[in-house]
């Protein structure tokens, strides 16, 4: 049994070959960070384009990383929810000509349930019942999930992600796109706890977040209130490292004090994260201290499973178990899909 998953959601080119175990028999990732960068962030009309062009020597090379051919494949996975129009309408549109061309079922990916599933493939056991955190540059969502397919969303951001406050707050201070390590990067030995920065809805009884009050007060600390203009910030390298330090500080405090409410309310003792903001050091280490604290497991996707990837399409399988074939009316939800 094999399945050939792809990923097209929103800035990388995927493809992976998964064996019916749930072994990774061949992977392969184009990404588009050099094409964006100018841009200090994803342009969804170049990312459609780029998809065009990678999508097919993608999925050509997972298959022969794993020595396989279209014969040996028995099912297509694709992710059509959510992300962006463009990017989705090429995986789906691949995936679906790989169907009917080699006459093989298709299966839909939810994206967001995926990047949970990555700790499983990380795991490489079962990580269910958990409560799920995905923490990207689209999504801030934490879930109650009894399994694999059965999520209920617990809450979410009620603005930006938590990804895209660090995307921003790079693009202020000039660092490039993705800004999520470069901020890290540049926070290494800077103070956390020198600016005072809002961290929004922390205390209150429900399991949502809010970024942009904390985005808005980073502006202000540098250039003040009302102003936009970046261009004369002359930071010292001390400075930099301060507010880097305490923006990070401020986002992981967050996420880390809503995902122990979380574990708390559900009773689960297990947290699964995954998105591109788990591979952040700081948020890395503050939660592992809360879970050894409160004495929960805590499973993080590996950094390269954490970003978006086609491994963790893997979640499929658990829909081929159940027999739940999409058919070729199978349409992108680019929104928020909980
Ligand atoms: O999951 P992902 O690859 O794509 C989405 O589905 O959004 O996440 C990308 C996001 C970007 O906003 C990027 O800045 C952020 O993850 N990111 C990080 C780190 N690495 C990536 N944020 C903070 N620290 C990091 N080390
Ligand atoms: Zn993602």
């Amino acid at each position: 049994m094999h399945l050939l998953t792809i990923e097209s959601t929103c800035d990388e080119t995927a493809a992976a070959v998964i064996s019916g175990e749930g072994d990774v028999l061949g992977a392969a990732l184009a990404s588009q960070e050099e094409l964006h960068r100018q841009f200090r962030g994803v342009v969804p009309e170049l990312a459609a384009r780029a998809h065009v062009e990678r999508i097919l020597p993608v999925i050509d090379q997972a298959l022969r990383q794993a020595g396989l051919d279209s014969a040996a494949i028995d099912a297509i996975a694709v992710a059509n929810a959510p992300g962006l129009a463009g990017s989705l309408l090429v995986g789906l549109t691949a995936a679906k000509m790989l169907s009917v061309a080699w006459g093989k079922p298709l299966l839909a990916v939810n994206h967001l349930h995926a990047h949970i599933y990555a700790c499983r493939m990380a795991a490489g056991r079962d990580i269910y019942p958990c409560v799920g955190l995905v923490v990207s540059g689209g999504h801030t969502t934490l879930y109650d999930c009894a399994g694999p397919l059965e999520l209920t969303t617990l809450g979410g951001t009620i603005d930006d992600a938590a990804g895209e406050a660090f995307d921003k707050v790079a693009a202020m201070v000039g660092l490039p796109y993705p800004g999520g390590p470069e901020v890290s990067r540049a926070a290494a030995g800077g103070d956390p706890a020198r600016y005072a920065f809002p961290r929004s809805m922390i205390h209150e009884d429900h399991f949502n977040f809010s970024f942009s009050g904390l985005k808005t007060a980073v502006r202000y600390a540098l250039v003040g209130p009302g102003k936009q203009d970046f261009s004369q910030l002359e930071l010292t390298p001390t400075e930099l490292a301060d507010l880097c330090a305490s923006f990070e500080q401020a986002v992981v405090d967050c996420l880390v004090a809503k995902s122990r409410k979380a574990v708390r309310h559900t009773g689960h003792g297990r947290l699964c994260v995954g998105g591109g903001v788990a591979a952040n050091r700081r948020f890395r280490e503050a939660m592992q201290q809360a879970a050894d604290s409160d004495g929960f497991e805590l499973l993080v996707a590996p950094p390269e499973l954490c970003t978006d990837n086609a491994v963790m399409g893997a979640i499929a399988l658990e829909k081929l178990r159940r027999g739940d074939y999409a058919d070729l009316e199978l349409d992108i939800e680019a929104g928020l899909v909980r």
